[in-house]
């Protein structure tokens, strides 16, 4: 059994991931491959619970440290109990955010530090990284609009963070793709559904071309 292929989508806050992961999904399964949608924080029912605790704290929030223990906790079920398993049957799986969510969010914005990230995810998760990550980038101005009419007050503990904060987050995600070009794919989120649809299918033909060869 040929092992699936892992691929996620990241980028900050209302770029559009959801309905592109959803897309490309519907897009794969047209193709005839087994394909599994999923998220993060989440996906597993243990995942879920902790999601629900990092997006609403109790009390009075969660300190940097303790949060990123909270979301590779979550990753390390999710991993286990959904990813793991389901590429060593050969399905491919697309995740809404992953690993490095926590790289830009609590290593960079959060300030943690990319190696105590990255160590986290080693003790929890083996270190597993998708084949391909889809960065999805848009202008800040224009999310902020999108965001007020997606969320309005009802934003979540982290989405619900300062612009300086996201900013940083954005940052993150540019300097990842420059850093390691291979393992991302950063596309432009500006532009219909339909054309950032267009610029995903573009970037994972190259995941084909690896299947092929
Ligand atoms: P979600 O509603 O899924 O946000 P979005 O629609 O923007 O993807 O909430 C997930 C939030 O959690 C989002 O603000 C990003 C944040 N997050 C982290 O800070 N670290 C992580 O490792 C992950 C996976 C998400």
């Amino acid at each position: 059994m040929t092992r699936g292929k892992f691929i996620a989508f990241e980028g900050g806050e209302g770029m559009g991931k959801s309905t592109q992961a959803r897309l490309l999904c519907d897009n794969l399964e047209a193709r005839g491959i087994e394909t599994v949608l999923t998220r993060e924080p989440g996906g597993t029912p243990g995942a879920e619970a902790i999601r629900e605790l990092l997006l609403h704290p109790p009390g009075e929030g969660w300190a940097a440290e303790a949060e990123a223990l909270l979301f590779a906790a979550a990753r390390a079920d999710h991993v286990s109990n959904l990813i793991r398993p389901a590429l060593e049957q050969g399905k491919w799986v697309i995740c809404d955010r992953f690993v490095d969510s926590s790289r830009a969010y609590q290593g960079s914005a959060g300030a943690l530090g990319d190696d105590k990230v990255r160590k986290l995810h080693e003790i929890g998760s083996g270190g597993l990284l998708p084949d391909l990550t889809i960065v999805i980038a848009a202008d800040e101005s224009v999310v902020g609009e999108r965001l007020r009419a997606r969320d309005g007050d009802a934003s979540d503990a982290i989405g619900g963070r300062d612009q300086e904060y996201h900013a940083r987050v954005n940052a993150a995600f540019d300097a990842f793709v420059r850093e390691e070009p291979q393992r991302f794919g950063r596309i432009e989120g500006m532009g219909s559904i339909e054309e950032v649809q267009a610029r995903v299918e573009r970037v994972v033909e190259r995941l084909f071309q690896q299947v092929d060869r």
